[in-house]
């Protein structure tokens, strides 16, 4: 149960179906030191026992619906999450930074494989780890005041929780070099020009708000087909073209004669608002 976790650097917030992680360690802007990961991570893996692990409801023996979306979120309105945390970085070894590295980079493809959408809400700081953060949800929002990059350069580091992986996804290959090479921090307008904020908000309310409002349309639809999407989507990523459109192609037939897609289309002929049975 989500209620009984004891955490000591995350607040959870559940309301109508949706919840909201926020990570809350103010005096340090949030930033993700080896117990936030840790405490990412039992949450994550509490809803991927829920809700299923494949990426596929659909796979999984009775997946619990009553979660269907995450934010992702920095507790107070200057940060997000200000990166990984420096001052426990400094005394790390070789051996520690690459558990560290191994345990953030498997949460972040937990984000990814999570079958319901998890959104990024970047209300002030995404730097290093926390831009790596956000990139690992489905899309990012962001508000007027917030700010990304990826200065690990600047401490003679480099990004490791998969900045050089998934920045390129977002942004393209040269607009990722040239952040990752300078560390250049950009605003919330220059991150939606890139494509990497999908939408600037005017602030954290309208946030959250906007996070909300999306996740409650996703919410609407067929859950195992909203899964099935998502693990397509992400499945599709890294894929020539035909590979990519073989693979959509049998998710797709793979939805015939689901309940919910019997649903949605019996909905739509009968001219009534579909009851998904998330089956
Ligand atoms: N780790 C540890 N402490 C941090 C931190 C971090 N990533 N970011 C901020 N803090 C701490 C500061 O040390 C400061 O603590 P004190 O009050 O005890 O001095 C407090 O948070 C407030 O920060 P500032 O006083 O620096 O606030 P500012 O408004 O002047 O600057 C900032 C804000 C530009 C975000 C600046 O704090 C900063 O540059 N932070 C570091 C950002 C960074 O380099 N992140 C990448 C980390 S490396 C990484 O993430 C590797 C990876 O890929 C996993």
């Amino acid at each position: 149960q989500l209620a009984d976790l004891e955490l000591d650097s995350l607040r959870l917030e559940v309301a109508e179906g949706l919840l909201t992680v926020s990570v809350h360690r103010p005096e340090v802007l949030n930033a993700l030191s080896p117990l936030v990961i840790a405490e990412l991570r039992e949450v994550f893996s509490l809803l991927r026992g829920r809700i299923g692990r494949s990426g596929d409801g659909a796979a999984d023996d009775a997946p619990d619906w009553s979660i269907r979306g995450v934010i992702l979120t920095g507790s107070g309105e200057r940060s997000f999450v200000a990166g990984a945390d420096i001052s426990v970085m400094r005394d790390q070894s070789r051996d520690e930074a690459a558990a560290y590295a191994a345990d953030a980079q498997e949460l972040t493809a937990w984000i990814e494989t999570l079958p319901v959408p998890v959104v990024a809400a970047v209300n002030g700081f995404a730097l290093g780890g926390g831009c790596e953060l956000a990139m690992a949800c489905d899309y990012i929002l962001a508000s007027e005041s917030a700010s990304f990059g990826q200065p690990e350069v600047a401490l003679g580091l480099i990004p490791g929780f998969g900045g050089c992986v998934r920045l390129q996804q977002y942004v393209g290959i040269a607009a990722a070099r040239e952040l990752i090479l300078t560390g250049r921090r950009i605003d919330a307008q220059e991150a939606r020009e890139l494509g990497l904020a999908l939408r600037v908000l005017p602030d954290a309310a309208a946030l959250l708000d906007a996070a909300r409002e999306s996740l409650r349309a996703s919410a609407a639809q067929s859950p195992t087909a909203v899964a099935a999407a998502k693990r397509t989507v992400r499945a599709a990523q890294a894929l020539p073209t035909d590979r990519g459109l073989e693979i959509e192609r049998q998710a797709f037939a793979d939805r015939f004669g689901t309940p919910d897609m019997l649903e949605g289309t019996a909905a739509f002929v009968e001219k009534r608002r579909p009851s998904f049975p998330g089956a």
